[in-house]
Formats: C-alpha cells, structure tokens, sequence
C-alpha cells in the first residue's frame, strides 16, 4: 500500500511538504513515550529539534537563550559588526533562564506613571526599567500598595519607587532550580539577577512556577562551560575569519556557515579554515539540496549541513534565479546521503505547522530550522505594532533589498556585485506570544504525529523509512484541500 520514499522521491518531481503524506502504521506506546531527543551536528546533543535561524528579525540574544532554555538552539544572525554579533553571543550566554522568562508585562520607565490596577497585570509589582521594557537595566520597582497609598495618580513613578539594593540578589548565571530555593528561603516574591554589581534582570515566584512545569526547562542545552549552548552565522569573505575569531573568544559553540548555495570554492576553503585553526569547534556548511552538493561539503569535513533553497517563506529565490528544490525532496535527498557520512541535516525554512515538522524529521533531518514559525514571539527582536487591528512583528528576508542595504548582501550576492538583486521579501507576521509558551505545544502535537507513524524517536522513524516499512503517498490538489479545514462558514454566535 502507498509508496517507499526512495520509490516516491525518484520520479522527477520536486516536492514540498505539503505534497506529500505519510500513512499511518502501527501504535503500540503512549505519546509521552516518544522522544524527540536529537544531535544538531556530529558533537551536538539537542533534546529539541528546534533550531532559530540567523536572520536579524528571528535570532538574538533573547530567542537563543530561549531555544536553549527549550532544549533547542539559536544562531544568532551576522548582518551586524562582529563586536556586536560577539556580545549578543555572550549575553545569550550569560544566565540560566531564559532571559524573556516573564508571562508578565509590568516594566515601565522612570518618568511614567501608573494609571490604573491593569499596569500590574495581576502582579503586586511593576518594575522600572531605564527604558521601560524588560530590555533594559532595572533601576527599581513599585509595589501594588505604594501606588494604592497615592492621593493623587499624576505621581511619576520615579518619585515613590523603591530602590532594589535591600532586594535579595543572585548571580545572574543561576538556573531556575537555584533561583527557586532562594525565593522559598527568603519567602521572597522576586529575586534580582547581578553580575559585575550590574542588575541585569528580576525572576519572579510566578515566573519559576510557570517554568516548571516545562519538562525541558532547567536542563536545557548547556555546553561543556555551563552555560547555554549558542550558535552564530559567518560568511566566507576573508573578514569572516576575524568574525569568526570574535566569536570563538565570546564562547560560541557552533557556526553556520550562512549561504544560499553552499557549494562553492568560498565554502570548502572556509570550512577547512575554521576546522583546522578551532579543531573543538562544530561547523555547519550549506545550504544545499542535492545529493552532490552534500557530497563535496561533507568532504570538506562539516559536521552539520542545512539544506533548503527557495523553500522559506520569505523567499524568492526560485523566481529569480530558477534554481532550488521543493524542501521535502530536498531533505530526502540529502539526508540520505549525509547518514552514510553520520552527518546530522537541518531542514531550514518552509515550516508553518507542527505537520511540516513531523514530516522533515521522518524524512531524514535531525532537526527542523524555523524563522517564521518564531518571527512573532515575544523573543524575537523588534517591537509589535498595530496593523489592521492586529498585533505584528516585522519579518524579513535576508536577501531582502531592506536586509541587504544593511549589510547581509553577501548571502546572496557574490563579493563583487554591484548591483543589488533581491531574493527575499519584507513582510510581518503576527504576535505568537512566548516561544516558552508555544514550542512546547507544537512538540506535543510532533510527538503525536511520530506515534501515529509508529515511531518512537527520530532514529526509529528514519530506519522505518529506510527500510520501506512507511509508506507515503502524493497528495493531488483536492486531497490538499481535504486535508485542510473546508466547508464551513464563519460562526458568530448571535443573541437572536
Ligand atoms: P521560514 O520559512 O522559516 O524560512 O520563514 C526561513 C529560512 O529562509 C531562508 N531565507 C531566505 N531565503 N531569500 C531566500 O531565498 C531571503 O531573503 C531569505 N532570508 C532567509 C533562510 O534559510 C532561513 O533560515
């Protein structure tokens, strides 16, 4: 019944996710048996397949700490000096929690006021920040009480709030297990985080409880210096090589080398550059999305490849050059080929539902690459704005013309073009909330989709596959739409 993938996948057509569909098989275990644990690279052990990709509007400081705090990873994005993408990298580095780990939104500036009981947001504090975000140093807090005991509400809260140095601190490279003794010790509601007598950061009682309760949280992916591990994209200009020596310094634990077509002169020399001067280093090498392509990066010695061309959401790669693959194809490919070499493949872009997931991971990748599909979180770097009535983050492509006047160009222009072809669009997408919140229920939906297939771990999806046991089959244009939700009309309830 169905197809085998090596039977599906060699007709000649180029398919996407969304073009195929697997058949079920057999369940004998409980979804909470299946484990998503996974390697990003030969050296790197994630629990999460989730990786956030280095563009400027997905991956920073904020989203690769929470990928990490996940069991996932971020790679912090290069369309920035090296300084500056090096202390991103550290400040990733720097703590245990996730930085953004408050559900809560009770920061305000020095100059502003506190108008009504909704500014504490069911908490008994607000905190004052200099810029009045969480992105910034915290100077004090207000409590519920202090505020109620106003006369008058045109009190700027810089003259009655207090200062936090009788506050309980700890070192901001705590874990949450540790944070959550000092708050029960001291029976305190929130501890400062400090380091170099600086404050960086406040940990409430409500943020370590809602963390808890995420299996991953606490352990998350931590290197060999104990902290979060955290990755971050070069080029392959000859400035590169001093990027990549900033990095190394900041403690990044892997490199992406970030390329529309890997395969290419540019791309060899690099990595035997970077594997042979940082042999302890893990360096990823793409994109790429045919068996050769594979072949000749895998030589060169990476331990990790990315593969897709043209398939993110913001791409227009396919249109203007006319090159690339459909993403599920391409991962198949590739990823039969790099298994013979025990190389791990990360499928990159193309992923909107926890259903293009299961599918890049039975497919053979080991990990999905997500920009997107994480735009829209509170993590990723920008503020909201209002569109239509509907909270938006900005999201743009790195090939994008607006992307490339700040300095991605090299991605996607050889180093001597001088005139600027975009491949990549400017678009937004909307408010998903925290990535603390949502990943762990798109895995939850993954985990169900594997054991629908049988498969209790990645390993054992792949060799299902391998060995023709899954069976996969096209879906024709009407059985796309039957897949998805159709006839219904919208409905409102009326009060008649
Ligand atoms: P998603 O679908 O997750 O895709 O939004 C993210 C991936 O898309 C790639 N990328 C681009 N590809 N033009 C392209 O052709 C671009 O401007 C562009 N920017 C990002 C990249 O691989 C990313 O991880």
């Amino acid at each position: 019944d169905g197809f085998s993938a090596d039977r599906l996948f060699s007709q000649g057509y180029s398919y996407t996710y969304d073009d195929v569909i697997f058949l079920p098989h057999y369940i004998d275990f409980p979804t909470d048996a299946v484990s998503l644990s996974t390697r990003l690279t030969r050296n790197i052990d994630l629990s999460l397949p989730c990786v956030a990709s280095p563009m400027d509007t997905v991956t920073e400081d904020y989203m690769a700490a929470a990928m990490a705090a996940l069991g996932g990873i971020g790679i912090v994005h290069s369309n920035c000096t090296a300084a500056d993408q090096a202390r991103l990298v550290v400040s990733a580095k720097s703590r245990r929690v996730p930085i953004f780990s408050s559900s809560l939104d009770v920061f305000k500036a020095p100059d502003g006021f506190i108008n009504d009981a909704n500014d504490f947001d069911g908490s008994n504090y607000v905190f004052v920040t200099e810029s009045g975000t969480r992105r910034s140093r915290i100077l004090g807090y207000v409590t519920k009480s202090d505020w109620e005991n106003l006369s008058d509400n045109k009190v700027k809260i810089f003259d009655y709030m207090r200062d936090c140095s009788s506050n309980v601190s700890v070192p901001a490279n705590y874990d949450l297990g540790q944070i959550d003794e000092v708050l029960e010790k001291n029976d305190v509601d929130f501890v400062v985080l400090e380091k170099d007598g600086e404050r960086l950061d406040v940990v409430t009682r409500e943020d370590v409880e809602r963390l808890k309760g995420y299996p991953n949280l606490g352990k998350g992916t931590v290197g060999p210096d104990g902290k979060w591990m955290v990755g971050a994209a070069i080029g392959t200009r000859d400035s590169d090589k001093e990027r990549l020596e900033h990095l190394v310094k900041a403690g990044v634990n892997v490199v992406v080398l970030d390329s529309s077509q890997g395969n290419s002169s540019y791309q060899i020399e690099m990595i035997k550059y970077a594997k042979k001067t940082y042999p302890e280093l893990d360096v990823i090498g793409g994109n790429v999305v045919t068996m050769y392509q594979a072949q000749n990066l895998i030589e060169a010695g990476v331990d990790g490849l990315r593969v897709g061309m043209g398939s993110g959401s913001i791409c227009t790669t396919q249109e203007v050059c006319a090159v690339g693959r459909g993403q599920a194809t391409a991962v198949y490919k590739v990823s039969s080929i790099a298994a013979q070499s025990g190389v791990p493949v990360i499928a990159d872009g193309g992923i909107s539902n926890s259903g293009h997931i299961v599918k890049a991971l039975v497919l053979g990748a080991s990990t999905v690459m997500m920009g997107s599909f994480l735009a829209g979180s509170t993590e990723a770097p920008g503020a909201y704005i209002y569109q239509n009535g509907c909270r938006v983050k900005k999201y743009r492509g790195m090939g994008s013309l607006e992307a490339m006047t700040k300095g991605s160009d090299q991605r996607y222009l050889g180093d001597k073009a001088k005139l600027k072809i975009a491949q990549g669009v400017v678009g937004a997408v909307a408010d998903k909330g925290s990535v603390l919140k949502f990943i762990p229920y798109t895995m939850q939906a993954v985990k169900q989709g594997f054991q629908d297939l049988g498969a209790s771990s990645l390993q054992s999806a792949h060799d299902l596959l391998r060995s023709r046991t899954l069976r996969l089959e096209v879906r024709t244009g009407a059985a796309q739409v039957e897949g998805g939700v159709h006839g219904l009309v919208s409905y409102e309830k009326k009060s008649f």
